[in-house]
């Protein structure tokens, strides 16, 4: 026990988590700015799929207030956030949210997550998401992840099934996302599901990614190919 929280703190703290093109890491109060001018200029094309954002949203009161809050589910091991970044500039991306982390009988959570508007479909999130699948099944030990997404939302919808997920249902106004209550589409993973190899960039001489992947691992095509001296691969060439 004691090293699993050793291990997940230094996880927390480091930039453990990723691929050839993207790293993940909790967020930090220095991004500020830099999430304040991507959220910002990507509020139309977020808008749709999130929570009506409050007035206050992109002030660097809001900001430390979400850092406060991730700061307590994660010590409580209740949810764990990261911003994504590009490996070649640092650039921020966007985000994944760990949140309604259950333990039990169930040992299963939930994942949201976004891109800024410039960054969007060339292959980050997937990326991204893949990445971090090690970090919930084998570092977290949870057994299942759950998203939630609107039935019109193709790209999260293509997303989920790219990384592994399966649709398993549908909910009746399942969650309240841009002002109106809105039936979602649910989606699962499970530990022993096939996943997707991404090749995992050593840093620190830790490798997450399991010594043995589970049976029926898959590629990911749009995922850059496996090189340590490329950074970015095609995602890399824009933006
Ligand atoms: C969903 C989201 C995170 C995807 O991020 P991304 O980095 O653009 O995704 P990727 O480039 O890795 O693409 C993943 C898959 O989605 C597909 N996709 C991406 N954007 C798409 C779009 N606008 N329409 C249809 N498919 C799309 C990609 O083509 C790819 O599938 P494919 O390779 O099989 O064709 C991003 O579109 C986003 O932030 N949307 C707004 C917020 C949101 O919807 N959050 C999730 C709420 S459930």
């Amino acid at each position: 026990m004691i090293n699993l929280l050793k291990s997940l703190s230094e996880i927390m703290r480091g930039r453990a988590i990723g691929g050839p093109t993207v790293y993940l890491r909790q967020p930090h109060r220095r991004d500020w700015r830099s999430w304040v001018a991507l959220r910002s200029r990507s509020h139309a094309f977020l808008k749709p799929w999130e929570p009506t954002w409050p007035k206050d949203a992109l002030t660097r009161k809001a900001f430390l207030r979400r850092l406060r809050a991730h700061a307590l589910q994660s010590h409580s091991d209740a949810g764990y956030a990261f911003f994504v970044f590009r490996r070649n500039d640092d650039a921020l991306l966007g985000g994944i949210t760990v949140s309604n982390v259950r333990r039990g009988i169930a040992q299963s959570c939930s994942v949201g997550y976004w891109i800024g508007e410039p960054y969007a479909r060339r292959g980050y999130m997937t990326e991204a998401l893949a990445s971090l699948l090690p970090f919930i099944f084998e570092n977290l030990r949870l057994h299942r992840i759950e998203a939630a997404v609107l039935p019109e939302n193709a790209a999260s919808r293509a997303l989920l099934k790219k990384v592994g997920f399966r649709e398993e249902g549908y909910a009746r106004q399942f969650l309240r996302i841009n002002g109106e209550w809105q039936d979602h589409v649910l989606f699962g993973m499970l530990a022993g599901d096939p996943r997707p190899v991404v090749h995992t960039v050593i840093e620190g001489g830790r490798e997450l990614r399991p010594a043995v992947a589970p049976s029926g691992a898959f590629a990911v095509s749009s995922v850059a190919a496996p090189s340590q001296n490329t950074v970015g691969g095609r995602n890399s060439s824009t933006a």
